[in-house]
This record gives structure tokens, C-alpha cells and sequence, in this order.
């Protein structure tokens, strides 16, 4: 009997998720486990990538065991994760550091650096992007410059998901999604540019193979296999980073089809055949991981962290309560939210906690809570945070609009997006019809996706998604909240402006 069953694993900011998935894309087990992110001075954000490799192990073990599927009748595997993280290796492939990740703002000097050498037009036409603080071009020259002898020890330069293909096939390989947000591919030419690297002063053997995301870049190593359970010698496929991952997981692989993720992070994503970039950089043009086609998307930093970090920090007694009825606590603080009107009794946020990418590209804003007076509850905080994000999310979508990328159909993925409530407010606040699709695995079934087709089972990305992907539930805008949005977000989008030199004073 052929193979055929299909492993995801999505290593995310808060944890990493492996999800094995029948040949339908129903799935048969999935496992999450969970590590810390230490943020060492303000602004600063690192991971080890020892705790990503222990949570993949971890779970590919143990949906192995739950599903009770032999590890011969998976076809292949996709790796999915956060992007532009910084994995540097020794020699040995030993972790020379803890990585440096997406959200990290240290490198504002090091990126105004980047655009002076290579010239702020040229950078554009290489890498479709402007030097961003998140991206890995940035964090490589702040350990040129701030660790030269660890950085004279570095041999291998790998992204997050990259180093998880590493421990288990021994390859140094990547693929072009993931690769785009390292600031060192030619992103039209889908290929590493020599002339970035060269003036960086990067050596090219440092960075892995570069794959288009369905292609099998390597096999499941004997060493990887006997802690895993996998078989050896199964596929593993290039995957992509989350983003695009996400794309692949709600069939937005074609024009005119876009998503909106509430994870850590918060993103409003086109596909789009044909390159397109912004000219003041305020959104990402990326590969995606339809082979030969891109997209843009725009980033709000701060999305779903945002209410992680109000839970963890302000909502003791709703973990515990929530603990204690055996529900998730954000339905507790969904509700709790849902008890404050619209506008949330003239409070504001603004979701700027580790620094903001579209539109202000400013890594040294931070969070604001505008309008705070006594009469407001922990209600209107919550929706205060919610809203907040989901203006952030409008500046993203009204970048996409002034570029022409205009979709016709918003799909809302991410843990925030499986809110009813934060799905209605991006309804409103965009003033387009958003869904869901049937499967709640955005970037792990993406990268299953990928997997499939890398090993053969289907003759394309677009037509797995046709027979993987289904649309869920659609929530139409509220035509009387609308305009009762559109009044706040005309308020919220004159808030940055009046703070932006404040802010540089503070990070002084
Ligand atoms: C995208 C980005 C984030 C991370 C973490 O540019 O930085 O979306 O991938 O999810």
C-alpha cells in the first residue's frame, strides 16, 4: 500500500506543533510544547534553539505514539516557522548562541549600516525589502560587530525552521519563502545574491542550499530517526516560512486570494504571480511557496502577543478560573471583552510593544494605553488591545489597496483568529467578508501541503489545496458598526504621529 499520511511541524514563537494529517488533510494527532522567549534588555528577544529542537522531538514522538500510524506510511514531512530568526553553528553544527529572533529590535544601527553600503534603491531592486530591523542581515552584522570572536567560530548560518531540518536530515538547507526575510536573497531571481553577501562581508558556504518549498531537500537521518520514531529515510520537503506556510494552509496560492494571521505576530498576506513591491518598504515582498510566484504582506509585531502579554501580566484570575472549568483562558477573555462597546468607552491601544514594521517601520515605539480614565474595567482593556490590533492590521491591509493588490477574498487564521469576536472587528474595521477555512492547522497543513506534493502525491500546491482546503464559516461586516470603526481608526491613526519623536526620546 502506498504511503500515505503526512507530517507538519510548525515551530512558533510560543511553542512548536507537530500535526499529522491524512491524505484529506483531516487530522489524525497533533502535539504542541511550549518554550520561553527571554528578552534579556528591552527590545531584545532570543530563543535557544536547543528548546526547538526538544519540542520537535518531543512531539514527533508523540503524535507517532497517539495516532498509532507506522512511521513507513508516511509519505514525507514540511517544516514550517517563525522567520528571520539568526542560528549560527560552529563547525561541529554546535549553537554557538541563542538565536536572535524575528521580533528582536537591537539592530536599528546596523540596519541604516546595510542601506548605506548597498544603497537604499539597489537593496530594494535585490531583495524587494528595505533594511529591517526584524530581518537576518541586520542581527548577522550585530555579531560581526559585537562578537567578532564568536562570529570568527561561525561556520553555518541557518533560519529557525532550517536548523530543526538540520537535526533531522544533516542537511544545511533552506528554501526561498524563509529565505526572502534574510535580507541576502535575490527575491526576483529566487537565488542568494553574491553582491549582498559580498559587501556584507558574509561567506556564502555559511548559508544552506537553496529549495523551492515543495522540493525534498533531504531524508530523515538514522540519528534523527531513532529519537523520533520516524522512519529513516522519509522525505522531508523545504516547507516554508510561517507566513507562507499559512498561505498554503488556507489555499491562498492564487491572485486575488488573502489571510489575515493573529499569531505572535499579526499579518494581512496577497498572493500575487507577479512581483510587486512597495516603494517605501512599508509591506514585505517575499517568495512565496507556490514555486515562481511571491507575496506581499504587512506585520503588526505585536498581534497576538498583545493579549498574551495582557493575559500573563494583568489576568491571574482568569487563568485559573478557566483552568478550573477546563476551557482555553482567551475564551474567558473573549467574553470579557465582548461586555465593552464599541470603541471600548474612548480607550485606545496602541500594539506597539516590541517596536512596529507596517507602516511606520520603527523599531523603538512601544505599546500605548491612550485614553485611560477610572471608570474603565479589564473588559475595556481587553477590547481596547483587540481593536488596537485590528487597526494596526487596516494600516497593513490599506498598504496592500494603495499597491493595487486588492483581495476579493480575507480568510482570518492564527490562534486570534479562531475568536468569533476578533473575526466580526476585522470584518467591520476592513469592511469585507472574512472566513475561516474548515482546518484550524494554517501553517503546519501548509507545510504537510508542500509535503504531499513534494512527494508526488499531487501535481501541484494549487490543486492539493482545490481538494485539501475548505472554506468554514464567513462573517459578513456589520453595517452599523462600520462607520463606528471607521470614526475610531480615524482617531487611532493620528496617535503615532503625535508620539513618534516622544518615542525617540524614550529609547534614548
Ligand atoms: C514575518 C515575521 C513574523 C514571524 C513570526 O515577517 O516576522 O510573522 O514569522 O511569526
Amino acid at each position: 500500500m502506498s504511503k500515505k499520511y503526512l507530517l507538519g511541524i510548525d515551530l512558533g514563537t510560543s511553542g512548536t506543533k507537530t500535526v499529522l494529517f491524512a491524505q484529506d488533510g483531516s487530522v489524525l494527532a497533533s502535539a504542541t510544547v511550549e518554550y520561553p522567549m527571554s528578552q534579556p534588555q528591552n527590545g531584545w528577544a532570543e530563543q535557544a534553539p536547543e528548546d526547538w529542537w526538544n519540542a520537535a522531538v518531543t512531539t514527533l514522538a508523540k503524535v507517532l505514539r497517539d495516532s498509532g500510524v507506522a512511521a513507513s506510511d508516511i509519505a514525507a514531512l514540511g517544516i514550517s516557522g517563525q522567520m528571520h530568526g539568526l542560528v549560527m553553528l560552529d563547525e561541529n553544527g554546535e549553537v554557538l548562541r541563542p538565536s536572535i529572533i524575528w521580533c528582536d529590535q537591537r539592530t536599528g544601527v546596523e540596519c541604516e549600516e546595510i542601506t548605506q553600503i548597498i544603497g537604499a534603491e539597489r537593496l530594494i531592486q535585490i531583495t524587494a525589502n528595505p533594511a529591517l530591523t526584524g530581518f537576518t542581515a541586520g542581527k548577522i552584522r550585530w555579531v560581526q560587530k559585537h562578537q567578532p570572536d564568536l562570529y570568527s567560530r561561525c561556520r553555518h548560518i541557518l533560519l529557525p525552521k532550517d536548523y530543526l531540518r538540520y537535526k533531522l536530515t544533516g542537511d544545511y538547507a533552506t528554501e526561498v519563502s524563509d529565505a526572502s526575510g534574510m535580507q541576502l536573497l535575490d527575491v526576483p531571481n529566487r537565488c542568494w545574491s553574491d553582491e549582498m553577501l559580498t559587501k556584507l562581508g558574509i561567506d556564502k558556504s555559511y548559508l544552506g542550499k537553496v529549495y523551492e518549498s515543495t522540493e525534498v531537500t533531504g531524508h530523515i537521518s538514522k540519528q534523527a530517526s531513532q529519537l523520533t520514531g520516524l522512519a529513516e529515510s522519509t522525505l522531508v520537503v523545504g516547507g516554508a516560512g510561517d507566513n507562507a506556510a499559512a498561505a498554503v494552509g488556507t489555499g491562498v496560492v492564487a491572485d486575488g486570494r488573502a489571510f489575515t494571521t493573529i499569531g505572535t505576530s499579526g499579518v494581512v498576506f496577497a498572493h500575487t504571480d507577479k512581483l510587486a513591491i512597495d516603494p517605501k518598504g512599508r509591506v514585505h515582498t517575499f517568495c512565496c511557496a507556490v514555486p515562481g510566484a511571491w507575496h506581499v504582506m504587512g506585520v503588526t509585531q505585536a498581534a497576538g502577543l498583545s493579549l498574551k502579554w495582557f493575559r500573563d501580566t494583568f489576568c491571574q484570575a482568569e487563568i485559573e478560573t478557566a483552568a478550573s472549568m477546563g476551557v482555553d483562558p482567551y475564551d474567558l477573555l473573549n467574553t470579557e471583552a465582548a461586555l465593552s462597546p464599541i470603541g471600548a468607552n474612548r480607550l485606545f491601544y496602541l500594539p506597539y510593544l516590541m517596536g512596529e514594521r507596517t507602516p511606520h517601520l520603527d523599531p523603538d515605539c512601544r505599546g500605548v494605553f491612550f485614553g485611560l480614565s477610572a471608570m474603565h474595567q479589564k473588559r475595556d482593556l481587553l477590547r481596547a488591545v483587540m481593536e488596537g490590533v485590528s487597526y494596526s492590521l487596516k494600516d497593513c491591509l490599506n498598504v496592500l489597496s494603495e499597491m493595487g493588490v486588492t483581495p476579493q477574498q480575507m480568510l482570518a487564521t492564527g490562534g486570534g483568529g479562531r475568536s468569533e469576536l476578533w473575526r466580526q472587528m476585522l470584518a467591520d474595521v476592513f469592511g469585507c467578508k472574512v472566513s475561516t477555512t474548515q482546518s484550524k492547522e494554517g501553517p503546519a497543513l501548509g507545510v504537510a501541503i508542500l509535503a504531499g506534493v513534494g512527494a508526488g502525491l499531487y501535481p501541484s500546491v494549487r490543486e492539493a489545496c482545490d481538494s485539501m482546503i475548505h472554506i468554514g464559516r464567513t462573517q459578513e461586516p456589520i453595517k452599523e458598526n462600520e462607520p463606528l470603526y471607521a470614526a475610531r481608526y480615524a482617531q487611532y491613526v493620528q496617535l503615532y504621529p503625535a508620539l513618534k519623536d516622544a518615542y525617540k526620546r524614550l529609547a534614548q
